[in-house]
C-alpha cells in the first residue's frame, strides 16, 4: 500500500488494535470489511468480494447487520464493530470513528442473536484447581466453581451452554485438545493482575470478604470482568456472583445427562421437552437449570415440593396463574439490555405489560396461605407502569427519533415541535396539490432526497408548463427537478422540526431509561421468583396431566408402585408400569432378559424417578418412596466416542473407573450391558469382580442390566443382590414382550426370535435354530445359554464365599450375610 488515503489510514490505525477480530468498519450504508478479513467474510456470508485500489473489499448493509453477525461468530470469529462517532455531514473533514463493541459468542446481548437459552462465557485458570467464573451477560447471572480434574472441567462444559472460554495462557493447549470445537481465546497475563480493584468497582463494594471467594476465584472473577469490559465496552450489567457448591446438588455427569436423555442433545426425546410446558422465557431456562442440578437436601426439596403440591390440588389458582404467566415477557433480559443502554421502545412496553400483571398474579395467590413466601417475595412496581403508561405509546415505533415513541403530553416541548413537524408534512401535501393545480401538471411530484432535500418533479413531456420562479437543480431521464423559494422555506421548517424531535425524544428515552434503572435490581427479583413459580406450577400441571404422583423421601428405601419410563411412555401406546423395590436387603439387582424386552428402559426410568424427584416434581407412578441420592452414576450402551479416537472398550472401562473411585453409599448406580466391548470372558470377569467391588465396598443401590446369564449366580453368593426379568410369552406365531418385569432369571436370550420379529429372513432364522440345536447339544450347556462351565462357576463362587466369611469378621452387625 503505496498511498493509503486519509480514511484507509484510519482504518489501517483501528484494525492494528483489533488484529484477531474481523473488524466491520462503518462507511455510509454499509459495514466495510478489508483485506483478509474482507475474504474471509466474503466467504463466509457468501457475499461479493470486490477491489479497491488493490485492497480486497466486501460490504454488508448497515440494516442487515445482525443477521450477518450471527453467521460470523458462529462460525467461530470475534468481529469488532466500528462505528462513526459524528454525523457524516456536520464532521469537519474524515468522520471520527471508534470501534464500540466487540463480539463474541459468548458476549451476546442482542436479542436477534441470541435464543431464549442461557448462553454463558467462562473464564478459567489453573493454580491448585481449576478455577472457573461464568456468566451469560444476557441476563446478568454469575457463578462460580472450581473443579479438581480437567475431566470434571470438559464435562460441565458439554452440559451446560457454555459458548466461549477465556483462559490463561499455561491451560489453553490441554483445554484446546479437549475441547476442539469450543471457542477458546487465551488472556495475556495483566487481565489476570490487579483484581482487587477491578472487582471491588465493578459491584460497588468496600470489602472482597463480602463475597466469600477465595484469592483464586476472585483472579478470575477480574480477569472475567476485565474482557467484558474489553467486548461490551459500557457499564456491566451483572449480579453478585453465586458459589455453586456440590454440598447442595445432586451430581450429573455428561453421560449421565445423555444417557437418562435429561435435556434435547443428540437423542432427541428428553425429560426437559415432556417437562417443559412453561409459560415464560425465564422459566424454560430455569427448568433446564433444575434439570442438571437436582436439589440434595431435603428440606430445599419439600419446599419446592409443597409448592407443586399446593398448585396441584388448587386447579382453580393453578390455571389462573398459568393464564397470567402468559403475558410475562423475558424482563431478565430486557432490563439486562436496559443496564447496557440497548433497551427499545418495544422492550419497554414488554416490561410495562409484564408489570401490569403482577397484581394479578399477586392477588390470584392471595387466595391460598401456601403461598405466603412469594407473596413477600413478590414486588408490584405502581411507579414504574405509572411512568411508562405515561411516557410511552402502545405500539412504539422502533427508532426513538421519529417522533412515534415518546406519548402525547408527556412533554409539552416534544408536542409543540411534533405537530410542527407533522403539520408540516400535511402542509407539504397541500403544497404539491397547490402546485399541481396552477401549473396544470398532473404528474408533477414533491420528493426529497439527501443532496438537494425537497423538490418538485415534473416529467420530461411536461416541461414547457413550468412556470420561469421554479429554479432547474437536476436532469434525469424521463424528469427534470426543481426547487421553489417556498419550497426551500418548508425544508427549512421540517428539516428544524424534525431535528429538534429527533434530539428531543433521544433525550426523553434516556431519561426515561435511566429513570426506570433504579428498580431494575429489584424487578429482577421478582421475574427470578416469577419464574419460580412458572416452572413450579409447570410441575403440578405436566403432573395432572400426565398422573403423575408426589413422591416421599425415606432414609433407605426405594418403592415404587407403578413405575414409568416419564419419556417412553409418551411415545408407546400401551406402556407397562413396573415395580421398584430396594432396600437394604435388596440392593443390587441384576436384570437378564432378551433384547428389547425393556431392560433399558427400565433402568432408565429407575434414574429418571429420582432425578424428577429430587427437583421437586411430582413423579410418573401410582405411588413413591425414595432416599435422596447424591450422585447417580450410568453406563449405558455401547458407542465409540469418535470425536477423541478412544475405542469402545477404553470408554466403558474410564467409565466404570470413575463410578468405582467415586460412587458413594448414597449414590445410585446404573449399568446396562457393561462388558461387552471386550471378548465374553474378560466381559464377564470385570462384570463381575465391579459388581462385587459395588456391593461389598460401596454399598449403594445399583441396577445391573446384562446378556451375560453367569452373572445371576451372584444373587446364590450375596444375600442383598436379587435377580430380576422380563416377562416374554411364547405363542405358537412366535414370541410377545410383555414388559413386565419380575424375580427371575432370563430362560434364555430368545435372539433368534428377535431376529425374526426385526425382518431377518426366514432361511436365515431357520437355519439359525438348526445351529443353536447343534451347539447347544455340544457343549452341554443346560437350558441357559451360558459360557462357564457349572464346575468353573462353583470354583469362582466357593473362593468369594470365603472371603466373605473374612469380611463378616469385620461387619459382625451386618445382619445381610
Ligand atoms: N414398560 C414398557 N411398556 C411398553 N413398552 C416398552 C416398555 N419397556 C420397553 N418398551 C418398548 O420396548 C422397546 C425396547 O426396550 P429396551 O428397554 O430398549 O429393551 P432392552 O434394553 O431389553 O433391549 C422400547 O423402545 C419400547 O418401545
Ligand atoms: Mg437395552
Amino acid at each position: 500500500m503505496k498511498n493509503l488515503t486519509p480514511m484507509m489510514k484510519q482504518y489501517m490505525d483501528i484494525k492494528k488494535n483489533y488484529e484477531d477480530a474481523i473488524v466491520l468498519f462503518r462507511l455510509g450504508d454499509f459495514y466495510e470489511a478489508f483485506f483478509e478479513d474482507a475474504e474471509i467474510i466474503s466467504k463466509i456470508l457468501n457475499i461479493v468480494l470486490t477491489k479497491r485500489q488493490n485492497a480486497p473489499m466486501a460490504g454488508i448493509p448497515h440494516h442487515a447487520l445482525d443477521n450477518y453477525l450471527k453467521k460470523l461468530v458462529d462460525s467461530g470469529y470475534k468481529v469488532a464493530i466500528c462505528e462513526q462517532m459524528e454525523d457524516p455531514s456536520q464532521a469537519k473533514g474524515i468522520v471520527r470513528r471508534e470501534v464500540t463493541r466487540v463480539i463474541t459468542p459468548g458476549t451476546l446481548i442482542e436479542e436477534d442473536l441470541l435464543s431464549s437459552e442461557n448462553n454463558y462465557l467462562m473464564a478459567v485458570a489453573f493454580r491448585e484447581n481449576f478455577n472457573t467464573v461464568f456468566v451469560d451477560v444476557s441476563t446478568g447471572e454469575l457463578f462460580v466453581k472450581d473443579f479438581e480434574a480437567i475431566n470434571d472441567l470438559i464435562d460441565f462444559v458439554s452440559i451446560v451452554n457454555i459458548s466461549q472460554i477465556i483462559c490463561e495462557e499455561n491451560i489453553f493447549d490441554e483445554l484446546k485438545d479437549n475441547l476442539p470445537n469450543k471457542f477458546i481465546e487465551k488472556l495475556d497475563d495483566w487481565y489476570f493482575e490487579g483484581f482487587e480493584d477491578k472487582v471491588k468497582e465493578t459491584f460497588e463494594i468496600v470489602s472482597l470478604d463480602h463475597f466469600e471467594l477465595s484469592n483464586e476465584q476472585l483472579r478470575v472473577l477480574g480477569a472475567l470482568l476485565k474482557y467484558l469490559e474489553y467486548t461490551l465496552m459500557s457499564n456491566l450489567a451483572l449480579e453478585e456472583p453465586k458459589k455453586l457448591e456440590e454440598s447442595k446438588w445432586m451430581i450429573l455427569d455428561s453421560k449421565t445427562v445423555d444417557n437418562l436423555s435429561l435435556i434435547p442433545g443428540e437423542k432427541g426425546k428428553n425429560l426437559y421437552d415432556i417437562l417443559n410446558k412453561t409459560k415464560t422465557a425465564m422459566g424454560s431456562r430455569l427448568l433446564k437449570k433444575w434439570i442438571l442440578q437436582p436439589l440434595k437436601v431435603k428440606k430445599d426439596i419439600i419446599e419446592r415440593q409443597e409448592i407443586v403440591d399446593a398448585f396441584f390440588n388448587d386447579r382453580l389458582l393453578l390455571n389462573e396463574i398459568r393464564e397470567y404467566l402468559n403475558g410475562i415477557f423475558d424482563v431478565e433480559r430486557i432490563l439486562t439490555r436496559l443496564q447496557y443502554g440497548k433497551v427499545s421502545p418495544k422492550d419497554l412496553i414488554s416490561l410495562k405489560n409484564t408489570l401490569y400483571i403482577i397484581p394479578n398474579i399477586l392477588d390470584a395467590l392471595k387466595t391460598n396461605e401456601k403461598f405466603s413466601k412469594y407473596i413477600q417475595e413478590i414486588e408490584e412496581f405502581p411507579e414504574v407502569v405509572e411512568l411508562l403508561e405515561r411516557a410511552l405509546y402502545d405500539d412504539p415505533s422502533s427508532t426513538v427519533g421519529d417522533g412515534n415513541v415518546i406519548k402525547d403530553g408527556y412533554s409539552p416541548e416534544l408536542d409543540d415541535y411534533r405537530n410542527l413537524l407533522f403539520h408540516s408534512e400535511d402542509k407539504l401535501k397541500e403544497f404539491e396539490k397547490e402546485e399541481r393545480e396552477r401549473t396544470n401538471i398532473q404528474k408533477l411530484k414533491v420528493g426529497f432526497n439527501q443532496v438537494f432535500g425537497y423538490y418538485i418533479e415534473v416529467p420530461k413531456g411536461q416541461v414547457k408548463n413550468v412556470p420561469d420562479y421554479y429554479i432547474r437543480k437536476q436532469t434525469l431521464v424521463n424528469s427534470e427537478r426543481y426547487i421553489t423559494q417556498k419550497l426551500k422555506e418548508f425544508e427549512e421548517k421540517i428539516m428544524s422540526a424534525r431535528e429538534k424531535v429527533e434530539i428531543l425524544e433521544k433525550a426523553l428515552f434516556d431519561e426515561l431509561t435511566k429513570m426506570i434503572l433504579k428498580y431494575v435490581n429489584d424487578i429482577k427479583k421478582t421475574a427470578e421468583k416469577i419464574a419460580e413459580l412458572d416452572v413450579l406450577s409447570t410441575f403440578a400441571y405436566v403432573s395432572q396431566l400426565y398422573g403423575y404422583v408426589k413422591p416421599e423421601f425415606d432414609d433407605e428405601k426405594f418403592i415404587v408402585k407403578e413405575a414409568r419410563h416419564a419419556v417412553v411412555e409418551r411415545y408407546v401406546s400401551n406402556f407397562v408400569p413396573n415395580d421398584i423395590y430396594m432396600d437394604s436387603l435388596r440392593r443390587m439387582y441384576i436384570i437378564t432378559g432378551p433384547n428389547m424386552s425393556g431392560k433399558s428402559t427400565y433402568i432408565r426410568q429407575v434414574g429418571l424417578i429420582a432425578v424428577m424427584a429430587q427437583i421437586g416434581c411430582f413423579v410418573p407412578a401410582k405411588s413413591a418412596k425414595l432416599p435422596i441420592f447424591d450422585r447417580i452414576f450410568t453406563r449405558m450402551g455401547a458407542r465409540d466416542d469418535i470425536s477423541t479416537g478412544k475405542s469402545t472398550f477404553l470408554v466403558e472401562m474410564s467409565e466404570v473407573a470413575l463410578i468405582l473411585s467415586k460412587a458413594t453409599k448414597d449414590s445410585l448406580v446404573l449399568l446396562d450391558e457393561v462388558g461387552r466391548g471386550t471378548s465374553t470372558f474378560d466381559g464377564i470377569s470385570i462384570a463381575w469382580a465391579m459388581s462385587e467391588y459395588i456391593y461389598n465396598e460401596i454399598k449403594c443401590k445399583t441396577i445391573f442390566a446384562t446378556h451375560f446369564t453367569e452373572l445371576t449366580e451372584l444373587s446364590d453368593v450375596y444375600k442383598g443382590i436379587k435377580n430380576l426379568t422380563i416377562e416374554v410369552e411364547e405363542t405358537n406365531d412366535g414370541i410377545v414382550f410383555l414388559h413386565k418385569v419380575v424375580d427371575g432369571v432370563a430362560d434364555r436370550s430368545y435372539g433368534i426370535e428377535v431376529a425374526k420379529i426385526a425382518g431377518v429372513p426366514d432361511g436365515v432364522v431357520e437355519r439359525a435354530k438348526e445351529i443353536l440345536e447343534v451347539i447347544t447339544k455340544k457343549s452341554e450347556l443346560e437350558k441357559k445359554v451360558r459360557v462357564l462351565k457349572e464346575g468353573q462357576l462353583r470354583q469362582i463362587k466357593s473362593r468369594k464365599k470365603a472371603v466373605e466369611g473374612q469380611l463378616t469378621i469385620f461387619e459382625v452387625n451386618n445382619s445381610e450375610f
